[in-house]
């Protein structure tokens, strides 16, 4: 792979000052750098990457075994080595006898026990605490267990006929406080979703939760767990315990019962749609040749702008206000699977990874940090995503105003503007790089085909770094320090600690 970073190297230095827009003095530029698969478009022709890079890039793809380990990871193998895992999240959304045996038949019985129960629970025959209907649910997780759903529940908002749906994650007991307020616990149910049930937040907000229900506590709560042994001593009885194997990453878990809160907002038939959208990707993603791959030239982009340029992070810009919380669900996906230092062998990485993933709905964003996009020193390439339509017919010129806008930002990134009597500070320097991601309507189908395609190209861009995309090793010392420092936040001898730690106790201790 040395030669290939070389060539990629070589051609970079050759092109850094051809602009991006001189590109498409190509008239074909358009048609030949974006592809479209089951309805949705992707354009990285405002991109730096030229037809010579386009190859080098979809070469080091295949050096470094993206074919053989994407066939590995949906056969099972165990390609989570330090956990000793296998990683098949894609099988809780698989249409097809396509994974190991056995899998499916698991998968589609627990469905179907959340589809009867969301059914029930929708319609009425599940009743309340005081028999009437249930209106409200509590969902409490944090991490995967939390930004998928919540991410979900958004987006799929237009199709909300279900209970009203909270989400509950941090530990801050003003997050349980906020959620809970003018909720009527006789008429609420509690989800506590967690793989492990042992995470902090999650069983202190749990157990808040029990007591705010109050007597007969239990028959109100659900559990979503991998550790059935724990729910039931938690006291939840096994009919309301929906399980998942521990092949289901945290992160990549929304697909199967950590999405229930999807479910129940906008029922079993729409969850499904959902689930099919990831699928049609999966089969695009395992059936498409590498150039002509939508994961792969996303994660691919991603390698040419961290690795060959250099850029130190990436903006999701979502012109979709129900996307609002996928900026946060990407950036543990993308984070927390790709920022390591070491490769899957333990060996120090041979090349920079994970870049800092941030951002924000449009047009909000464009009244905050985009001046830095336009004017800053970093260059920061952009990932821009659109609906064609709206679900709003009667706002349908709300709808143009938000594609006009997200046009005009990669138009203006890309084109800049200089000219010679201009004062420096209204010049765009410009040759800013995006992608944006086009699509009919953030249906149920969609919003499944963009999970499992930003999945997807987050463990091809972790095998070209040869990193382990699905352990989570770098959350763990500070969740153990945070045990230690309980006694001491209650007033027990800091004088182990350093200076800053004795100093910050000192002043948070003070009555
Ligand atoms: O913070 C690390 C982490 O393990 C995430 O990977 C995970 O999604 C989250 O905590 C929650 O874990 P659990 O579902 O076990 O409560």
């Amino acid at each position: 792979m040395d030669t290939i970073w070389r060539m990629l190297r070589s051609n970079r230095a050759a092109s850094e000052d051809r602009s991006i827009l001189s590109l498409f003095d190509d008239p074909q530029r358009f048609d030949d750098f974006s592809l479209t698969v089951d309805g949705m478009l992707l354009d990285y022709a405002k991109t730096s990457i030229d037809a010579d890079a386009r190859r080098l890039l979809v070469q080091l793809a295949e050096e470094a075994g993206v074919e053989r380990q994407r066939d590995e990871m949906f056969n099972g193998e165990k390609i989570n080595t330090s956990e000793d895992r296998a990683v098949l999240h894609t099988a809780l959304r698989s249409r097809a006898e396509s994974h190991p045996a056995g899998v499916l038949a698991g998968i589609r019985k627990t469905r179907t026990r959340m589809e009867v129960f969301a059914t029930a629970l929708r319609n009425g025959e599940i009743k309340a605490a005081d028999g009437g209907p249930i209106t409200e649910v509590i969902s409490i997780g944090i991490g995967g267990s939390d930004l998928g759903p919540s991410m979900g529940v958004k987006a799929l908002g237009a199709y909300h006929d279900g209970p009203k749906v909270r989400f509950v994650s941090n530990i801050d007991g003003a997050h349980f406080t906020e959620a809970s307020k003018r909720v009527d616990p006789a008429r609420a149910l509690v989800i506590v979703a967690s793989k492990t049930f042992t995470t902090i937040e999650t069983m202190t907000n749990a157990e808040t939760a029990k007591k705010w229900l109050g007597k007969g506590a239990e028959s109100q709560m659900v559990a979503i767990s991998s550790a059935l042994d724990k729910t039931a001593a938690f006291g939840i009885p096994a009919d309301r315990v929906f399980g998942f194997e521990n092949w289901v990453g945290g992160r990549y878990s929304m697909w199967g019962p950590i999405g229930l809160p999807i479910m129940l907002a906008v029922g079993p038939e729409r969850f499904a749609e959902f689930l099919d959208g990831g699928y049609a990707m999966d089969m695009h993603f395992r059936e498409a040749p590498l150039a002509a791959n939508m994961p792969v030239l996303l994660a691919l982009t991603g390698i040419w702008h961290r690795n060959i340029c250099d850029y130190p992070t990436r903006a999701t810009l979502p012109y979709d206000q129900r996307l609002s919380r996928l900026p946060a669900y990407l950036q543990q996906l993308d984070m927390e699977s790709n920022g390591k230092c070491v490769m899957a062998d333990g060996t120090p990485v041979a090349q920079l990874t994970g870049p800092v993933v941030w951002g924000q709905a449009g047009t909000n964003g464009q009244h905050a940090f985009y001046q830095l996009l336009h004017q800053g020193t970093n260059v920061v390439p952009c990932e821009f995503m659109v609906a064609a339509e709206g679900f709003e017919p009667s706002l349908q010129h709300h709808h143009e105003l938000l594609k006009a806008n997200c046009l005009a930002q990669s138009e203006a990134l890309m084109r800049g503007r200089v000219s010679k009597n201009m004062r420096p500070c209204r010049a765009f320097p410009g040759n800013r790089p995006s992608t944006t991601l086009a699509y009919r309507k953030l249906t149920p189908f969609t919003l499944g085909q963009i999970i499992a395609l930003y999945e997807h190209r987050v463990f091809v861009e972790g095998v070209i770094w040869g990193i382990n995309s699905f352990d989570q090793w770098g959350v763990e010392l500070g969740k153990e320090m945070a045990t230690a420092l309980v006694p001491l936040v209650q007033g027990a001898d800091a004088s182990d600690k350093d200076g800053s730690t004795q100093g910050l106790l000192k002043a948070l201790n003070a009555g």
